[in-house]
């Protein structure tokens, strides 16, 4: 019996048709005289109705089947009786009265039910992930990441952009994360990587002539796992010669203005705001803020130099920063709940969290007692606070109080339910640095990666200061996630040398490494630059979720494996001799 309608495409209009429908037994309710189910398919559902006296052998068949058995029915649209049309049901004013029906093949049990909001823990559903995939809000997050990507691929292929594959086995360059390294059954010994990401070779289709390349890529990064962290994840990876920051930005957002207007209706502002590195450090302690709320972080070094408090003024003293936040309204915290904040503040690095109360009559505090009245008026003033408030502050070098604060800031906003979960806040972040110093490596790695374009007239400061030299570097955030990230490149062989110099590397380390690429800029390169869209990301905020895992469709838990398929698991030892590789006992 071949289908001749999805569930949900039918209406009224086919009243008295004689229809064929496939799919799943969603559930079935046994009236006695008459049977009815719920047939499911990728459409959605519709409610299908057998009666003896229709046909009794579909009948007793109905009567055998059980939830998730595959069916198919043939029957007659008809308009629900007036009392028994389900609202809830996009196919709720009509059924399908059954005059036939096959089963195509039982099901056992499943052990969760197929349905949104089930509350079963996460590696039940990834081992039987397909059926957690026919779960409603399950689907619909595939279809829209479909619906994105070809969004995406339609959009670029309009602006003139060509898809180019690159290799998944190349030469490993640790740098940002640990390889995935394949063993070389040709080459003993010698293995290949998978890629991080496609920065070389895109960069190298560009000294090729390709001028606009992109990919929608697997990459692969062996690091922590976090919600929106997977070891294998997909890039919408893009380059282009001849351009600058503006082209970038300005294709990035009309490309984006068609993705949530195409996958979820909404229609976004641009331009989108921008701020630099610094001013987002500053006032949100982080490289990625939310500003969907504002809960601004104040600069307080300047008025708290010459307190008694030591905690502050030493933290001054040495070079640090003093910073606080105003939690406006929030002077009725517990004693709890401050323990809580400063718990949190602890284990960001912090080694306390001071905090005053304000209220009508005092200000409530283990610090106030430090300070001047000037001093706190000061503070008080600069800090807008006004009775009710409850204030934060954190001392101590100015990536610790940023790190400290920062995180504050974000659980604030979740205390205080200050985040629209309808919003959709876009900020380009700009003049990155381009080195930071590594303490644990004793040398400077690069901010975004090595490839990264020095602002030009910086590069004089290349040698005499290399923090203070900024970045050409670009990140798209979107409500406090980091969706993108790019650059423009170095484009010269001599700059890119020393770049490699740099952050450490000998010349031959940068030859045995990078030599192909090297060797590519002296035939001829464009100046260029490009970017690449965590899509994975992207589309879990389209979706409203909160893990990458539920838009990506066959994700590995927190530990790295596969709960369906087990992987990673052990090989036979013809294979491991094959590759000339040992297992060393532990
Ligand atoms: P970057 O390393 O910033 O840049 O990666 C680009 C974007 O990819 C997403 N992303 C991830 N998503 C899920 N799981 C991960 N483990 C993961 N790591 C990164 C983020 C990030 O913004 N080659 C450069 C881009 C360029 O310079 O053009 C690159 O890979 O959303
Ligand atoms: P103490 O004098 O150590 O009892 O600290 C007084 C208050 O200052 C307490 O609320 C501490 O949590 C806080 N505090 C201690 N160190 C810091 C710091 N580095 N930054 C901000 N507050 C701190």
């Amino acid at each position: 019996m071949k289908r001749t309608y999805m569930a949900t495409e039918l209406t009224l209009e086919q009243e008295g048709q004689q229809v064929v429908l496939n799919g799943w037994v969603d559930t079935r309710r046994d009236h006695g005289g008459l049977i009815f189910i719920d047939l499911r398919d990728r459409s959605g559902l519709i409610q299908v109705v057998f009666s003896p006296e229709v046909n009794r052998e579909a009948f007793h068949l109905a009567e055998q089947v059980r939830s998730e058995y595959v069916i198919a029915v043939s029957g007659i649209v008809r308009k629900r009786p007036a009392a028994t049309e389900n609202p809830n049901l996009a196919t709720g004013k009509i059924e399908v009265y059954v005059e036939q029906m096959e089963v195509f093949s039982p099901a056992k049990t499943p052990p969760f039910y197929i349905e949104d909001g089930v509350e079963v823990d996460e590696i039940l559903r990834l081992k039987y992930r397909y059926l957690d995939l026919r779960r409603p809000e399950m689907k619909n997050n595939f279809i829209l990441r479909h619906r994105v990507v070809k969004t995406m691929r339609d959009y670029l292929d309009s602006q003139g952009f060509l898809e180019i594959e690159t290799p998944m086995l190349t030469k490993s360059s640790p740098e940002g994360a640990r390889d995935y390294l394949v063993p070389s059954r040709v080459h003993p010994g010698e293995f290949f990587a998978l890629p991080q990401s496609p920065q070389i070779f895109k960069q190298i289709l560009m000294v090729a002539g390709m001028e606009k390349y992109f990919q929608v890529v697997r990459c692969f990064r062996d690091e922590d796992l976090r919600a929106d962290r997977q070891p294998e994840f997909t890039q919408l990876d893009m380059e282009m010669s001849f351009i600058d920051e503006e082209d970038v930005i300005q294709l990035v957002e009309e490309m984006m203005t068609l993705i949530f207007d195409r996958g979820i209706g909404k229609k976004i502002a641009t331009p989108f705001k921008r701020l630099t590195y610094d001013e987002a450090m500053s006032r949100y302690g982080s490289d990625k803020p939310d500003l969907r709320f504002d809960l601004d972080i104040v600069e307080l070094t300047d008025l708290v130099r010459e307190v008694e408090f030591k905690v502050f003024s030493s933290a001054v003293q040495s070079g640090g920063v003093v910073r606080g936040i105003n939690a406006k309204g929030c002077a009725s915290f517990t004693r709890k709940e401050i323990d809580e904040l400063t718990k949190l503040a602890t284990d960001n690095g912090a080694r306390g969290l001071a905090w005053i109360i304000v209220t009508e009559e005092e200000l409530r505090s283990p610090i106030t007692k430090f300070f001047t009245s000037d001093q706190m008026n000061a503070v008080l003033h600069t800090m807008d606070a006004q009775p009710g408030d409850l204030l934060l502050f954190s001392a101590d070098t100015v990536s610790t109080v940023a790190r400290v604060l920062g995180n504050i800031r974000l659980e604030l906003a979740r205390r205080m339910n200050l985040i629209d979960n309808n919003e959709l806040s876009f900020v380009w972040l700009t003049e990155f640095p381009l080195l930071e110093y590594d303490e644990e490596e004793k040398r400077y790695v690069a901010v975004h990666h090595m490839f990264t374009s020095p602002r030009p007239e910086d590069i004089p400061l290349l040698d005499s200061n290399p923090d203070m030299v900024k970045a050409r570097a670009y990140d798209l955030v979107l409500n406090g996630t980091e969706i993108g990230g790019g650059s423009i490149r170095i484009h010269r062989r001599d700059l890119q040398e020393k770049m490699f110099a740099l952050v450490g590397m000998t010349m031959e380390e940068a030859k045995e490494k990078f030599g192909y690429m090297l060797e590519a800029f002296e035939y001829g390169t464009p100046p260029h630059g490009g970017i690449a869209f965590g899509i994975d990301r992207l589309i879990m905020i389209m979706a409203g979720r909160n893990s990458i895992r539920d838009v990506i469709a066959f994700p590995k838990t927190q530990s790295a494996s596969c709960a369906m398929t087990e992987a990673p698991s052990p090989v036979s030892s013809k294979q491991l001799r094959e590759l000339s590789l040992l297992i060393r006992e532990k």
